[in-house]
């Protein structure tokens, strides 16, 4: 061990994560060298203001401002912790430019530039390092691209947002409204001042892409595929999937569907029986199904300070010992064969939740029958409850309103999608009328 030069890290992005990796660099320094066969050392850590405290206390001379440090000799690996997709994308341009590795916790910048970024990368026989991008501290990028090598994957189906499944857990545990549980959410640091990315499903989809390319080659970008966050759900559409044995919960699936792709990330109801269902809290879960493995399940924490450093300092260990140049080339292998095409999503088959707020009067059940058989749609079950809101609050001479849930049989997104304009149309009915796929 002693033989071999250290590996020399610069960080760049003393944040939340920045500061954990920094963290267990310095406190674990001994286990890391045995690990790795050589020490790992932070030479580094540049930042914009260097008062502000960081929650780590580093050796003289190692915080800095200039991102001119990057290019040093001194350094082999870069860390861009930094986080957006601007500055970001310029560090890790000048850094790949300078002949370092990458490590990055940035999904949205390799959802955004990744192809760009990593064509660079390949030209200057570099590395770039993205474990803590999905699902922060559980090994799934190094699970797909390493030890399920020997598989054609069939399957990938996850829970990627910590932040949405702790507000789909909180809501149903605690009869929660939404906005009260994404209150809860931000005290316990699990959502951002302006949590939009992690509840609209953008986050979760960022993921999905990533894991898209690894698994099957294919390159999608987020208009490519339907994205439906968490943030149009009321707990009464919990406690109905409940009462009919479902949870519901932020899914992102990408599924092999005979030539073809089939991607989505929506809110889905998935049957209590499946291990998807038991996933609370902050945990994410990453099914993966090999045509040889068949079904594994990745879980853990997928954020949080040290569960994402975990997953960084791992990438750095990858680097030290030499195991990320032998994962990377994964990614040139998908370039020089014929990815899968994503599915048209009108061809996607599933069957449907669908929540009615309908006027209580003779025929409003038959008229939502009678459009959803106009297209085909067979329904499997239906409950009604008695009234959700009292004819009192409904206003003086209006009828009540009345939850109504339909469960479709198999049917296509197009048929769905051609019966939701007559369904908004219906006067039966109130507008926010809401879909859902289902998982069984
Ligand atoms: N937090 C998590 O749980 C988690 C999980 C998985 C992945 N990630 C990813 O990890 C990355 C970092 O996230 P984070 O939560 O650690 O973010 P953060 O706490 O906001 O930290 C970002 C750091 O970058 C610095 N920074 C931002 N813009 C900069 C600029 N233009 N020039 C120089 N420094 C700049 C900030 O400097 P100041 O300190 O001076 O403001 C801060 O130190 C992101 O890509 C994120 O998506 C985070």
């Amino acid at each position: 061990m002693a033989d071999l030069q250290p590996l020399r890290v610069a960080i760049v992005g003393l944040g939340t994560v920045g500061s954990g990796v920094a963290k267990i660099l310095l406190e674990n320094s001994q286990h890391i060298a045995r690990r790795s066969g050589r020490e790992i050392d932070v030479v580094f850590a540049i930042v914009r203001d260097p008062t502000k405290p960081r929650g780590v206390t580093l050796p003289d001379g190692v915080l800095a401002t200039s991102f001119e440090l990057m290019e040093s000799p001194e350094i082999d690996v870069v860390c861009e912790l930094i986080g957006g997709t601007t500055t970001a994308g310029d560090v890790v341009r000048q850094a790949l430019n300078a002949g370092k590795h990458v490590v990055t916790a940035n999904k949205a910048l390799l959802c955004e530039q990744g192809d760009e970024l990593f064509q660079l990368a390949r030209e200057k026989g570099k590395t770039i390092c993205f474990e803590a991008a999905v699902a922060g501290g559980v090994p799934v990028i190094e699970g797909l691209s390493q030890s399920l090598a020997a598989n054609q994957i069939q399957s990938i189906e996850a829970i990627v947002n910590g932040t949405s499944n702790f507000i789909l857990t909180e809501m149903l545990d605690h009869q929660s409204s939404y906005e009260d549980a994404v209150a809860r959410a931000q005290e316990k640091g699990y959502a951002e001042a302006d949590p939009t990315m992690d509840v609209d499903g953008t986050d979760a989809a960022q993921k999905l892409t990533i894991l898209a390319q690894l698994a099957f080659g294919t390159k999608a970008s987020l208009n490519d595929f339907p994205r439906q966050g968490i943030d149009k759900l009321k707990l009464a559409d919990l406690k109905y999937a409940d009462e009919l044995g479902y949870r519901v919960k932020l899914l992102a699936v990408a599924k092999r569907n005979g030539d073809f792709l089939e991607l989505h990330t929506q809110p889905t109801l998935i049957h209590d029986n499946l291990p998807m269902a038991a996933i609370y809290d902050a945990y994410n879960m990453i099914e993966i199904e090999g045509d040889a493995v068949g079904k594994t399940w990745f879980s853990g924490m997928g954020a949080g300070q040290m569960p994402t450093a975990s997953a960084v300092v791992s990438d750095l260990i990858d680097l030290a010992v030499g195991r990320a140049q032998q994962t990377f080339p994964l990614l040139d292998l998908w370039g020089q064969s014929e990815p899968l095409r994503i599915l048209p999503a009108e061809k996607i088959e599933r069957r449907y939740y669908l929540r009615f707020h309908a006027i209580d009067q003779p025929g409003t059940i038959s008229s939502i029958a009678t459009i959803l058989g106009n297209h085909e749609i067979s329904i499997a079950s239906c409950i009604q409850h008695e009234f959700e809101i009292h004819p009192a609050d409904s206003g003086e001479g209006k009828a009540s309103i009345v939850p109504f849930v339909v469960i479709t049989h198999t049917t296509t997104e197009g048929q769905m999608r051609a019966a939701d304009e007559e369904l908004i149309q219906c006067d039966a009915i109130e507008p926010d009328y809401l879909r859902l796929p289902i998982q069984d």
